[in-house]
């Protein structure tokens, strides 16, 4: 199947343009990880928690305490003047006057000492780092000082401190390159405070919070940018250039970027049938991850429409303005299996993601076309906006054919579930197996997912109500839309064990920052699908 490219075909490269000032970050930041004294350290603001004890605000843990010490008696009233109360999202700023070697002292809420948890530290961490005023250096001395801790700190601190970043103008015609964006001068250095600062395992949870963190900024630096910045050639060449880019560890993932001509010729009627209405090719981008330990088989699938108009079944236009970020699941998918390499698990990866833009035009596929999908289903398309289902159809068969342990797919697949389960929790189906360790993996990471079913009746409905194809794509019906959506999908994966995260909701934050979530992309999934291949790797090294 296709050819093995490490970069896409000529006359991709250099097409992104100025998407690249959007999708990538530069990492400015040093993040280090030390036992030290958060009195006496020297940097432009410390933060501490502070715990909700019997309605009076707390300094929490051995650094809280170090600190209300060196204060001395005048902390307790600094405290209620400030009206500190140690309550969840709370961050007050406070000058110290010399009572510590820093300037500024940040206090951050964590609510109830007895109901702290790793997702209050990552979330107070990164309430903590987007209330540093203008520091540019900070030691953080929240109550960290076991691998969960620090893991969840760390985590929360990267995750908190990313911004979307402006698109950088593009380049005047025939300049050799285009202006670069002014010097960063935010925050350079985080000095995470902890007393296992010198222990191995604690140590490792540090980094491996901040590999998943700095790759699930990837997945947001795609989501941000503007699809006129990024269609499907663009995004599969930037996913292919990741592999050559961080540590040498990523090198491990084999890329190989599948085009429009390939995908006829694999009968992929899916993905051409969505993008046929764009004057912008399909791609479909596949990676390999082999490592020599690995006794399982995880595939990922992951919905990379990089625009969604809704098709000849347009969307009305205040539904279209974010639609941008219907690729989010594929840029999970991707990031998520760098992030794998990267930390060298040992399982067996393969990660498909299918690329299109669903587009209005004379060649556009219309409602009642029947497609004839790669496993050779064919399928009657009712709604041209329900298009993810007809990408995903296609690279889950795929996925299938490799006959993986798993297969665990990602999507902004309908809006039914953001009305069902709101903006911050994701849909989970499918066989409980794999169901049941995506929740155990996200209440490792603090992602929320609720299950919701796939009823028989429906998948008797998908697999009888056409009278011209295999499958009915969608019926027109309003109620249930989601479990359609993923009984339709239940039909390419040949009864291996799956699930289906549909991430319409929490892959877009369209409000204000809140706990370590930015506005704008999120990056959500990333970081519990890496959590599930790790657990996945954990059960088979018994
Ligand atoms: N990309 C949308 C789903 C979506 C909606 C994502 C809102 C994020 C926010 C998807 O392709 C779509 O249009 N779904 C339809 C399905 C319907 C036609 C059954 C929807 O949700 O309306
Ligand atoms: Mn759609
Ligand atoms: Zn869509």
């Amino acid at each position: 199947m296709g050819r093995k490219l490490a970069q896409p075909a000529d006359g991709v490269r250099g097409t992104a343009g100025p998407s690249s000032a959007v999708a990538r970050v530069a990492a400015v930041t040093s993040y280090t990880l030390r036992k030290a004294s958060p009195a006496k350290t020297r940097a432009d603001a410390v933060v501490i928690g502070v715990h909700a004890t019997d309605g009076k605000p707390v300094p929490a843990g051995d650094g809280g305490e170090e600190v209300a010490k060196a204060f001395g008696r005048s902390f307790g009233a600094l405290l209620a003047r400030m009206k500190v109360t140690g309550g969840l999202g709370e961050a007050v700023r406070v000058p110290t006057g010399g009572a510590i070697a820093s300037p500024v002292l940040v206090l951050v809420g964590l609510g109830e000492a007895g109901a702290t948890t790793s997702e209050t530290l990552r979330r107070a961490a990164g309430i903590a780092v987007r209330n540093l005023g203008n520091a540019s250096s900070v030691g953080v001395a929240l109550p960290a000082d076991d691998v969960e801790s620090v893991r969840a700190v760390a985590d929360g601190l990267r995750s908190g401190s990313y911004a979307v970043q402006r698109v950088a103008p593009a380049p005047a015609k025939g300049a050799k390159s285009h202006r670069r964006a002014a010097a960063d001068d935010g925050l350079a250095e985080v000095a995470v405070l902890s007393d296992c600062a010198r222990q191995q395992a604690c140590r490792q949870a540090f980094e491996t919070a901040l590999v998943v963190a700095d790759l699930a900024d990837v997945a947001r630096g795609w989501v941000n940018t503007p699809a006129n910045l990024l269609g499907p050639v663009e995004l599969a060449t930037q996913m292919a250039d990741l592999r050559s880019e961080g540590t040498k560890a990523r090198r491990a993932v084999e890329v190989e970027v599948v085009d429009d001509d390939e995908l006829r010729r694999l009968g992929c009627g899916g993905i051409l049938g969505v993008a046929s209405g764009s004057a912008r090719p399909a791609r479909l981008v596949r990676l390999t991850y082999r490592p020599k330990d690995a006794t399982r088989h995880v595939a990922l699938v992951g919905k990379g429409i990089t625009y969604d108009s809704g098709g000849l079944t347009i969307k009305p236009g205040s539904s279209m303005t974010t639609m941008k970020t219907d690729m989010a699941g594929s840029a999970t998918a991707v990031a998520a299996t760098y992030a794998v390499a990267e930390l060298g698990l040992p399982v067996a990866v393969t990660t498909f993601a299918p690329l299109a833009e669903n587009m209005v035009s004379g060649s556009a596929m219309r409602p009642g076309d029947v497609l004839s999908m790669y496993d050779g289903q064919t399928v009657e398309v009712q709604n041209t906006d329900a298009e993810g289902r007809l990408v995903l159809a296609d690279a889950l068969a795929m996925a299938a054919e490799l006959e993986p342990d798993a297969i665990v797919e990602m999507s902004t697949l309908t809006g039914a579930c953001v009305v069902a389960l709101g903006e911050r929790i994701a849909g989970l189906f499918g066989e409980d197996a794999t169901v049941n360790g995506i929740e155990r993996a996200a209440a490792v990471t603090g992602e929320l997912f609720w299950r919701l079913p796939i009823p028989e009746s429906t998948l008797d409905a998908i697999r009888t109500e056409s009278t011209i194809a295999d499958l009915l794509q969608h019926n027109w019906v309003r109620w249930g839309a989601s479990s359609w959506a993923a009984g339709f999908l239940a039909q390419f994966v040949k009864g291996r064990e799956w699930a289906h995260l549909d991430i319409a909701g929490p892959a877009y934050n369209s409000g204000a920052a809140w706990g370590h979530t930015p506005s704008g992309a999120t990056g959500f999934g990333v970081r519990t699908v890496v959590e599930y291949v790790a657990q996945v790797a954990d059960a088979s090294q018994g």
